[in-house]
């Protein structure tokens, strides 16, 4: 990565106008500060909801297989499992403009850990909190083991949102791995990933992600990933494709079916 994340910034955008729906399934009113002022002014015109719908109906005919309604059904899925899992700390792996540390009720000591181009973004735009830690790293090139050297050793709930499809084979395999060592058995791990049988489709979605500078590069087939799980130490308990997310919250907009959220346990 060359500059801070754009595709953090799209999924930023999702938030934001879900924030003015009414029949939102998720508020996230930091989402618009990490806008460019183009977008800024898109989410303000959809607080007015015949613009909000339309301006939905657009992105979503733009870019068909739907990026935007599986942002928000994963984003919402995702809040339900940190809130069931009750973790003594939370880490945000490939953190973005995730704002669950300062919208989520009782978030306990959490860190977030990114890209160091996407961090600074973000520090730029929010303020320190004390129970917010962030930790610069380049997944591609450094071991989290390392940066996260000192991490207690806690029942923790990580989030790994829309990040593994960046990743090679290889920076997943290591920080799986790491996870499981610097984390408590019983520990959550959330996180998402694109069916490998759609990573080398050529959708809009494909190629917006791949102009922006960041191609997909990874994914995995969903049957491997129970077995690919015990072997690193973890239970899967479930996973769903963002379709089914969205239908879990009677959301009837289409969302994709190749891109999945799952979650494990650390044994
Ligand atoms: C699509 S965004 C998702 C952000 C956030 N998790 C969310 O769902 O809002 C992808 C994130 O992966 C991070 N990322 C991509 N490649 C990375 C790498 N090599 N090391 C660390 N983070 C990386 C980006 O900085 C960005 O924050």
């Amino acid at each position: 990565m060359r500059t801070a994340s754009r595709t953090a910034e799209h999924v930023a955008l999702f938030r934001a106008l879900e924030t003015r729906r009414r029949d939102r399934l998720f508020a996230d009113d930091l989402a618009i500060r990490f806008l460019p002022a183009r977008y800024r002014w898109l989410v303000r015109s959809a607080a007015l909801p015949p613009l909000g719908h339309r301006i939905a109906r657009i992105i979503d005919r733009r870019y068909p297989g739907g990026p935007r309604t599986s942002a928000v059904a994963r984003t919402r899925l995702i809040d339900d499992l940190l809130a069931a899992a009750e973790p003594d700390q939370a880490l945000l792996l490939g953190a973005g403009y995730d704002s669950r540390a300062h919208r989520l009720p009782g978030m306990p000591l959490t860190y977030e850990v990114d890209h160091p181009l996407t961090q600074r973004a973000k520090r730029q735009r929010v303020a320190d909190r004390p129970h917010v830690r962030y930790v610069p790293v380049d997944l591609a090139a450094d071991r989290l083991v390392t940066a996260l050297d000192g991490f207690p050793r806690k029942r923790t709930a990580v989030v790994w949102e829309g990040v593994t499809n960046y990743l090679t084979e290889e920076a997943v395999d290591t920080t799986l791995r790491d996870l499981v060592a610097i984390t408590a058995p019983g520990s959550t791990v959330i996180f998402t990933y694109v069916d490998r049988a759609a990573l080398d489709a050529d959708t809009p979605w494909h190629r917006v992600v791949a102009k922006v500078g960041e191609p997909w590069t990874f994914g995995f087939r969903p049957a491997e990933v129970p077995g690919y799980l015990v072997e690193r130490g973890l239970n899967l308990k479930g996973d769903l494709s963002a379709a089914e997310a969205a239908a879990r919250y009677h959301r009837h907009e289409p969302a994709a079916g190749f891109y999945r959220i799952a979650w494990a346990e650390v044994r």
